[in-house]
């Protein structure tokens, strides 16, 4: 799967994903990473990228005009290349929710083309006018603020790559834990030593039978979303609909 981040930082990207698994994966060829520069559309002698606010406010806002032509020049090279573009992701704290749902569907595509917005965020009429030429959802990784789309651009690579075929080591690993359908909170995991500092490792995953374990193990993970995360306990894969 291919990745395009659009970014005002791109060495902010590059870095995490060079390393550990998605890293290799990189390497092995089953993600491509593609990191472009906004601020080579930006406007004259000084690239401008951003302006201030139209009825005031503090920050600076990123120019409509500059982040479209970012866009566009991604989409129209993947066309020259025979490579479909891929729908549009805009970060922003006022975007829908990502949560491992909308992994599982960015997993499914060939490829995502991602907006870092920086600052105040993108002039709104960004992803109006997009919205006419190509899908493009607007996407929130939580209920808080961070600096700038990034972070978010991380953490939506990773999730999502990590559900790609042959990413992880393991095939097991991305459909027992948890947020995986039907699933609650992933259980506790221990290994050695079986005894630490007087905690020890509870005794059920050396019986060797297997249904015990299973059980325990269901029943942990039934109590520890009922008591950390009540609200997946109704419905798991509820979308709030
Ligand atoms: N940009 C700033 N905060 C963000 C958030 N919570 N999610 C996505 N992009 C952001």
């Amino acid at each position: 799967m291919r990745f395009d981040v659009l970014t005002l930082f791109p060495e902010m990207v590059a870095g995490p994903l060079g390393a550990s698994i998605i890293g290799r994966a990189q390497a092995s060829g089953g993600v491509q990473l593609a990191l472009h520069q906004i601020r080579d559309h930006g406007i004259g002698r000084h690239q401008t990228v951003d302006d201030t606010p139209y009825g005031g406010g503090s920050g600076m806002v990123m120019r409509c005009d500059v982040v479209a032509n970012a866009v566009r020049s991604v989409r129209a090279t993947a066309v020259a290349e025979g490579r479909v573009p891929g729908p549009v992701v805009l970060f922003e704290p006022s975007g829908h929710r990502f949560d491992q749902r909308m992994a599982e569907r960015f997993a499914t595509l060939e490829s995502l083309t991602l907006v870092c917005g920086h600052y105040e965020g993108v002039d709104a009429r960004f992803a109006e006018a997009l919205a006419d030429e190509c899908p493009i959802e607007v996407v929130s990784i939580g209920d808080f603020v961070l600096t700038g789309g990034e972070y978010a651009a991380l953490v939506v690579i990773d999730a999502v790559a990590r559900l790609l075929p042959g990413v992880l080591g393991n095939s097991d690993s991305a459909s027992v834990e948890s947020f995986a359908p039907g699933a609650g909170l992933e259980f506790p995991q221990y290994t050695r030593p079986r005894e630490w500092e007087g905690h020890a490792v509870p005794d059920v995953l050396f019986s060797g039978h297997h249904a015990k374990i299973a059980a325990w193990r269901q029943q942990q993970s039934e109590l520890r979303t009922a008591t950390v995360r009540p609200d997946l306990v109704r419905s798991p894969r509820s979308t709030g609909g």
